[in-house]
């Protein structure tokens, strides 16, 4: 039987590790072909191995999505190898703990260092594949966070919340606007999920994940495959009717 993204092209930018790499085995694995997209090249080229090596199809491209120029140069190649992407999932993303009122020059790099991913990268790949996601009547998934909405209440950078606050609003303008060519835009808020992003939190910080888990209903930190069904849901047809979403996967913390 045909899995469920049969016949699409996934682009997973960050899928080099965490959240991406899981979303881009999971696609694989519902016969999606991936191209999967990371800064570094290493990670990427793994994640596009062991895809191959499960009997799925990948191919690995190395991409900051905070340079413009690269990320066109990365779709023409993507058009040429791999085939007309009809899904992109935009997932790279960078976090830092540093408080508003702390050293400036750490806020600062914060700042600028946060926004050139989360936001200006999010702008400069949707830019890049407009062409063959219009042609597709393609599906955007981006990964947006409970922090769309919410400042958590363990220490966290302002720049972040902000960025995840901008993805949501791109999320609904794009919805919007490419409604009309078919195209739906979704995002997807997770909770706190143990990948390498938090990872040093988690270890040196018990304290901080028990103000989360107090916080959250179902009482567990979540693991990358968590994400992986919302994705595949708001990628395929099962979500033929929904766009301009968020659907949050974040163990109930956003409800009390
Ligand atoms: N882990 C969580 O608790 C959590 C919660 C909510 C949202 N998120 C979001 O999920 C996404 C994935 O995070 P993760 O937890 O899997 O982190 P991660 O650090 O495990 O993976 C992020 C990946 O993005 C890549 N990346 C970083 N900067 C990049 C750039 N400029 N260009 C291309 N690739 C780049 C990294 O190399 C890495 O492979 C991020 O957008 C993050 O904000 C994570």
């Amino acid at each position: 039987m045909a899995g469920l993204l049969d016949n699409h092209i996934a682009v997973v930018t960050g899928a080099g590790s965490g959240i991406g790499r899981a979303i881009a085995l999971g696609f694989a694995r519902e016969d999606a072909m991936l191209a999967v997209l990371d800064i570094n090249g290493d990670t990427a080229a793994k994640t596009a191995a062991d895809i191959r090596a499960a009997g799925g199809r990948a191919h690995a491209f190395t991409l900051d999505v905070a340079d413009r120029q690269a990320c066109r140069a990365v779709a023409a190649r993507v058009a040429s190898d791999v085939g007309r992407v009809s899904i992109l999932v935009n997932n790279a993303g960078i976090n830092r703990r540093n408080a508003f009122a702390g050293e400036p020059d750490a806020v600062i790099k914060d700042w600028q260092d946060i926004m050139a991913v989360n936001l200006n990268g999010l702008f400069n790949v949707t830019h890049a594949f407009l062409a063959p996601l219009r042609a597709a009547k393609g599906r955007i998934v981006n990964i947006a966070s409970i922090q769309s909405f919410v400042h958590v209440r363990t220490p966290n950078s302002p720049a972040y919340t902000t960025s995840k606050h901008g993805v949501l609003g791109f999320t609904r303008a794009l919805a919007a606007e490419l409604g009309k060519d078919g195209v739906r835009v979704n995002a997807i808020g997770p909770g706190l999920i143990e990948t390498p992003l938090n990872e040093k939190v988690r270890a040196t910080q018990p304290e901080l994940v028990k103000i989360f888990l107090d916080h959250t209903p179902l009482g567990r930190t979540g693991k990358p495959e968590d994400i992986v069904g919302p994705a595949l849901f708001l990628a395929s047809d099962l979500s033929a009717y929904v766009t301009g979403a968020i659907v949050m996967a974040d163990g109930g913390y956003r409800t009390i």
